[in-house]
């Protein structure tokens, strides 16, 4: 039997990952799937109560999980960074879930803020996971430092990049690094081509900024020639303003987009809005040969938690593509295609979306669907 590890996480991970395993029983149960689920009770409330954030003893027991599900990370009550970067990253990173797939497909019946009826948008992101400003790579310098120190920092700086920096005072430094590596672009970005051809697209767009970050991502950019010929796939490049540009302006004209780990966090919050608000978007963090996590694109909104307002399609569209990855296909294909018949039917619709069915009555209506197909 297959087994799945559940975070809930924080604020409304457990409302949405609740609607996601009542429509995961009834999904397994109509096509004879088991699956063992386990509870892992991570997130601000445990933190607070014991200090801890993610134990080894823990990421050893989720070594043994076939695949997880989880919910969302972040409280208000702790500090920005703490749970996002000590959960989260911390197992995205472990389990070298080098892959982050997020699908944006507006459904059928789900109003998009765009201008204009009948707006087709139907496009993946591949978003690497695993690199990029997102490795870990900064410091501050300057925090109580003397004069003399800021000034052998700054000369420092000046010798290796030929820029100035001007440090006056008391005055403090931050910096970040961004890290792609040939083999951590390559993985990635064949995944991409390779999907793409699975889907039948003949095109791929690779975001970037290399007209800036001209190291980063002109390596990056090598990546994409590489598997562009190595797939018989044409790829085109486009700055990642640019994107944002069209995406609003002209989503249709994307399918297949490739991009960088920062870029894709951000391009597809923006993606999640065409589909008509971040409750709608699914992810999986993925390694294909190991152990992946699946989670909604959206984070713990604590404006939201606790009033059953939690749009849940995205966590059980997470939970579909978990399915999907574990091998249950049709199981995944049924949760798809209730959620579709759901939305269409413009009868249930959450609060983000100008309705007013609560979260637990949009898992009921897509679990009562599914039961009906
Ligand atoms: P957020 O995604 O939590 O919320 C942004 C806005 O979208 C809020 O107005 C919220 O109410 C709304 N929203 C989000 N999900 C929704 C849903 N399912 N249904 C209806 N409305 C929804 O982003 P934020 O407010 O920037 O961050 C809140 C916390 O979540 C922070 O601690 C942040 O670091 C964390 N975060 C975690 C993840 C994750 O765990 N994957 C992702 C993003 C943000
Ligand atoms: C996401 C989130 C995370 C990210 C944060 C919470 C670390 O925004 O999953 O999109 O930046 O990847
Ligand atoms: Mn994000």
């Amino acid at each position: 039997m297959q087994k799945i590890g559940v975070i809930q996480g924080d604020g409304i991970g457990p409302e949405v990952i609740g609607e996601a395993r009542k429509v995961l029983d009834v999904a397994c149960e109509r096509n004879g799937t088991s699956l063992d689920f386990e509870e892992f009770p991570l997130g601000a409330t445990h933190y607070l109560k014991t200090g801890e954030v993610l134990s080894d003893e823990t990421v050893s027991r989720l070594e043994e999980k076939d695949a997880i599900l989880l919910g969302a990370m972040g409280d208000p009550r702790v500090k920005p960074g703490v749970l996002e970067k000590g959960v989260l990253l911390r197992l995205r990173f472990h389990f070298d879930q080098y892959v982050n797939l997020r699908p944006v497909q507006l459904f059928d019946g789900v109003p998009c803020p765009l201008a204009g009826n009948d707006r087709k948008v139907d496009m993946f992101f591949v978003r690497e996971n695993t690199e990029d400003f997102y490795v870990g790579l900064g410091g501050r310098v300057g925090r109580g430092k003397s004069r003399a120190e800021l000034d052998l920092v700054r000369k420092a700086y000046e010798a290796k990049f030929d820029v100035g920096i001007d440090l006056k005072g008391e005055d403090e430094l931050a910096y970040q690094i961004g890290v792609i590596t040939k083999g951590g672009a390559d993985r990635v970005v064949d995944f991409a081509f390779k999907l793409a051809k699975e889907k039948r697209m003949d095109l791929v767009t690779s975001v970037d900024k290399a007209n800036v970050l001209t190291d980063v991502y002109g390596l990056w950019r090598e990546a994409v020639e590489r598997a562009s010929k190595k797939h018989g796939i044409a790829k085109e490049f486009l700055y990642v303003d640019a994107v944002a540009l069209h995406m609003v302006r002209n989503p249709e004209r994307f399918k297949a987009l490739v991009t960088p780990n920062l870029f894709g966090d951000i391009l597809t919050d923006l993606g999640a809005a065409l589909q008509g608000g971040l409750g709608f978007a699914p992810s999986g963090n993925i390694n294909p040969e190991g152990i992946s996590m699946f989670e909604p694109v959206h984070g713990s909104a604590p404006d939201i938690a606790g009033k059953g307002l939690a749009n849940p399609v995205g966590a059980i569209l997470s939970a579909a593509l978990m399915l999907q990855t574990l091998g249950h296909v049709k199981a995944a294909e049924e949760i798809e295609r209730a959620v579709r018949d759901v939305l269409a039917g413009r009868k249930h619709m959450t609060t983000d979306a100008g309705g007013r069915t609560s979260t637990s009555a949009m898992g009921d209506a897509v679990a009562s669907g599914l039961r009906a197909l």
